[in-house]
């Protein structure tokens, strides 16, 4: 746990420690004293702050309806801040407009609980697509798409369908989707959520194989078996705030 995470806050009603304001000037994340509030009134973050540095590996928990979906999102710029400050790398994506926003985004690869991959579409299809809408050539696009396949286990499967895949099988192409681009920042939503503990604990060591190539990862779960297992540092999120598990 880098020293950027260290909580400055105790929580007296709380085993673990509410995370305050922490800031380091080599954060490739940081959120300043972030809330969100949704256009129905109803508050979702209050008052977060968190860095998360270079090569982290960042499991973030907490109850259905805590906000980890609302956090992943203001980072990949689906949502602004109702107040408070999200930097990529030192860019404020709420701040960012055309290109240089779709720049950002690039910079992220996220991977959802549901897959969301295209039914019609192969495997490689599905994984090569966004370089495709990119304007990648076809030769650049066959030289990534063979490493990302390869990470996930899934060469022989290039040419199916996601409908004759296995759930962990759909997931893993989601992973390959997610990382073609070679992005410096991996952010997964409840990407077990769907799985059985096996299939689940392949997700995590691929997502552990990434960072260990140098992408820093942000993973939401339920699943407290998993996160024993992993060994990284966890965040909970309750009542809107951020406390410190790990
Ligand atoms: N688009 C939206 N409009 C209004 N309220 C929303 C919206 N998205 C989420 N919320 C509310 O914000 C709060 C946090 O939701 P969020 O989806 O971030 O929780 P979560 O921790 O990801 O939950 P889960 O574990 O069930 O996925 C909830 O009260 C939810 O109802
Ligand atoms: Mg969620």
């Amino acid at each position: 746990m880098p020293n950027s995470m260290a909580p400055v806050l105790n929580s007296p009603q709380s085993p673990t420690r509410e995370i305050d304001a922490s800031q380091s000037t080599e954060a490739l994340i940081q959120l300043r004293q972030v809330s969100k509030t949704y256009s129905n009134g109803s508050p979702a973050l209050t008052g977060i702050s968190l860095s998360v540095n270079k090569g982290d590996f960042l499991f973030i928990t907490g109850p259905s309806g805590s906000g980890k979906s609302t956090l992943l999102k203001l980072l990949y710029g689906a949502e602004r801040p109702s107040d408070g400050e999200v930097l990529i790398d030192r860019e404020n994506p709420a701040r960012l407009k055309g290109n240089k926003l779709a720049f950002l985004r690039r910079r992220i690869g996220v991977v959802f609980q549901d897959y969301k991959l295209i039914p019609r579409r192969t495997v490689a299809e599905n994984i090569s697509f966004v370089l495709w809408a990119q304007g990648y050539s076809r030769g650049e696009i066959q030289r990534r798409l063979q490493p990302a396949l390869k990470m996930v286990g899934l060469v022989h499967k290039a040419d199916c369908f996601p409908e004759e895949l296995s759930g962990g099988e759909q997931q893993r192409v989601s992973i390959a989707r997610a990382i073609v681009g070679t992005p410096p920042i991996l952010l997964a939503d409840e990407p077990t959520g769907n799985l059985d503990p096996d299939n689940s604990w392949q997700v995590i060591k691929i997502l552990k194989k990434l960072n260990q190539i140098g992408i820093t990862v942000l993973v939401t779960t339920h699943d407290e078996n998993l996160i024993r297992m992993a060994n990284h540092p966890v965040v909970q999120i309750r009542g809107g705030r951020l406390y410190r598990e790990r």
